[in-house]
């Protein structure tokens, strides 16, 4: 990232991985082997989606992560470069492999992911403090990918400087409780927001849900809710945003995207209900095509796509 670039900026905080992909028409059982129709490796990691989403948007974009120095490592960081995405707070630890998620597509282009962090566990509180000093951004988004002392440093160099954080808690979001309050935005599913929210109900309401995460501390929640959108709590407003019909092809990095794309348009000062519209086109966008990274949205079609819903 060049300096004295004061253009509106994104720091990106999170796992940085290989997704070896198979489709399939069911997932395997325990003790079952299933034959599967394909398989293609992607680039993923749910911070290096985000960030790749977050630069399609057309935004400064920077990554605080790891990689192994391995082949796979090389073959990300290469990928997010030629995304125009500053990778300079990427460390190459010679000790450990880069991340992998190992990640089975149903038919219905449902998926599930074994993830592996490996050298994303190795991101310093230190190496965090020196990402914010360099990049300066307008907006820090993370997952619980890096190490939460690592989370909590970075928060704490954003707060001071007055940036707004965004935490998109997951994966395990019940590993985020001390970051929570540090977010003015908190990002959910609808099993983290019920597992942050410890709501018992079967079937929640999602504005109750909302309003129970609000309580933790953070001035925006969003809960995503797949084909049915995302309710937004901003301040004291509440607002359902109703996702358009698209067709599901892969689920894998819809939520990325969301948070990539939302992250953009709140570090260009954008209202945050606008934002999370943006975020639901960008969501609905990415399941219509395979692979997490591949899939990532560009401004144009979601500006597109965000016309067609008002
Ligand atoms: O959110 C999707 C991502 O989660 C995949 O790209 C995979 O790497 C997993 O960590």
């Amino acid at each position: 990232m060049p300096e004295n670039d004061a253009r509106n900026a994104v720091l990106v905080g999170g796992a940085i991985n290989t997704d070896l992909v198979a489709r399939t028409t069911r997932a395997p059982e325990a003790g079952e082997t299933v034959t599967g129709s394909d398989f293609n490796v992607f680039g993923g990691g749910k911070g290096a989606n985000q960030t790749v989403a977050s630069a399609r948007s057309g935004v400064r974009t920077a990554i605080l992560g790891a990689v192994g120095q391995d082949d796979f490592g090389r073959q990300r960081l290469a990928d997010l470069q030629r995304e125009g995405v500053d990778v300079a707070a990427v460390t190459i630890d010679a000790s450990m492999a880069s991340g992998v998620a190992l990640i089975a597509v149903e038919e219905s282009g449902e998926n599930r992911i074994l993830y592996v962090p490996g050298a994303t566990l190795t991101v310093t509180p230190e190496q965090a403090a020196t990402a914010f000093d360099q990049v300066r951004p307008d907006v820090v988004l993370t997952t619980l990918e890096l190490p939460i002392p690592t989370l909590e440093r970075l928060y704490k160099a954003a707060r001071e400087a007055g940036a707004v954080t965004m935490l998109n808690a997951t994966p395990e979001p019940e590993n985020g409780r001390t970051l929570v309050p540090l977010a003015d935005v908190l990002l959910v599913n609808e099993s983290e927001a019920v597992s942050l929210s410890e709501h018992s109900d079967g079937s929640p309401n999602w504005v109750d849900v909302a309003e129970a995460l609000a309580a933790l501390g953070p001035r925006c929640v969003v809960v995503t809710l797949g084909a049915a959108g995302a309710v937004v709590r901003d301040g004291q407003r509440m607002e359902r945003i109703a996702a358009p019909p698209v067709e599901v092809v892969d689920t894998t990095g819809a939520g990325d995207a969301f948070c990539g794309a939302m992250a953009a348009r709140l570090a260009e000062g954008v209202d945050p209900i606008e934002a999370a519209r943006v975020g639901v086109a960008a969501g609905s966008l990415a399941v219509t095509k395979a692979g997490a990274q591949p899939s990532m949205p560009h401004r144009e079609e979601i500006d597109r796509l965000v016309e067609t819903t008002r």
